[in-house]
């Protein structure tokens, strides 16, 4: 996806910035084009019922222009904080948070979690994409840490249940033992575990593609919006880049607050949000569930057999749909 002129100009009008004693009426379903430190003290408190942080990883990287710096593990421990423990502010009692990270950020991530909040679990999730490298092991793998304010707190992990292919059908007295047999082959729902394979980085055909250098995929949100907040729920991205959190809270009937500092990616996010209104798939979740990576046809049958019709209205996106 990419901006035209038209689209500047028509999404720009929509883009907001928060003013000083906002409500939390005031944030929702809104994309602020802030500076998150510009932002901090003028934030409601306990709205939030999950809140996703994606900050820039301590690598050097370009954000369109404004460049990150890699930075000795103290100082990025201390740049957390720095705008952490205040942000922490606008979470319920109950809210849940999820931080992602490669390895090296992982160490300030629990550090600064374990401050404040209940760490949970680390999530590790495979990352196909990646350069090899001549005097390493090649970076394959992302953390996703959990999170939360205190014991009570929502996690239903029926939502997030993942569909796999069963390989050595196991029948007793000639009857599957928890698998079925399908049109398309031979399944078993998992229960989610902490290390997720099935997930594909954006690329270039896909629908949810953007020109952001580090873009998550809609099917990983989908499993933390979905097992970690429920229907009407607040989940809040400050550093939303080109809106994967709103665009995955919107489609799953959840309320969404970003704030992103680049102008160009916020409109982007907005543009993924309107688009989002009449699409509300998500790549590799149909039927209420997550699919294994190459399942397409499967997918397709499945969402044609619940509802009668394709998957999504537009038969070249239908195909490209649910890759993941
Ligand atoms: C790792 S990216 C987030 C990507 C996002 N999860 C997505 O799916 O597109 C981090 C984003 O934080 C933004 N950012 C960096 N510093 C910020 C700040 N002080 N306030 C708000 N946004 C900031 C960057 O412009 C970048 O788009």
């Amino acid at each position: 996806m990419t901006l035209t002129p038209a689209d500047e100009n028509a999404l720009s009008l929509t883009m907001r910035t928060l003013a000083p004693c906002a409500q939390p009426s005031d944030m929702l379903n809104q994309v602020f084009h802030q500076d998150l430190f510009a932002l901090l003290p003028h934030l409601p408190a306990s709205f939030v019922d999950l809140l996703i942080l994606d900050p820039p990883y301590n690598l050097a990287k370009e954000f369109n222009g404004r460049t990150f710096q890699k930075q000795p593990v103290e100082n990025y421990t201390r740049w957390m904080e720095s705008w952490f423990l205040p942000l922490a502010r606008v979470l319920k009692p109950t809210a849940s948070i999820y931080v992602y990270g490669d390895w090296l950020r992982s160490a300030s991530i629990f550090h600064v979690l374990q401050e404040r909040f209940t760490i949970r679990n680390r999530i590790t999730w495979e990352r196909e994409k990646g350069r090899g490298a001549k005097t390493n092991w090649k970076n394959c793998s992302e953390d996703i840490w959990f999170a939360t304010v205190s014991d009570d707190y929502f996690f239903n992990p029926e939502a997030v249940m993942l569909k796999r292919r069963v390989l050595a059908p196991y029948r007793v007295e000639g009857q599957p033992k928890d698998w079925q047999s399908e049109e398309g082959g031979n399944f078993r729902l998992t229960h989610p575990s902490n290390f997720w394979s099935d997930i594909t980085v954006p690329f270039w055909s896909m629908p949810e593609n953007t020109d952001h250098p580090t873009q998550k995929p809609e099917k990983l949100v989908a499993k933390l919006v979905l097992s970690s907040s429920q229907p009407g729920g607040v989940v809040m991205d400050p550093f939303l880049g080109s809106g994967t959190t709103a665009v995955v809270a919107q489609k799953l009937g959840r309320k969404f607050v970003g704030v992103e500092i680049d102008r160009t990616y916020c409109l982007l996010a907005l543009k993924r949000l309107a688009a989002a209104k009449t699409d509300k798939t998500i790549q590799g979740y149909a039927d209420g569930v997550f699919w294994e990576r190459n399942t397409l046809a499967e997918q397709l049958r499945a969402n044609g057999t619940k509802s009668g019709k394709p998957a999504t209205q537009d038969p070249a996106q239908s195909l490209l749909l649910n890759v993941a």
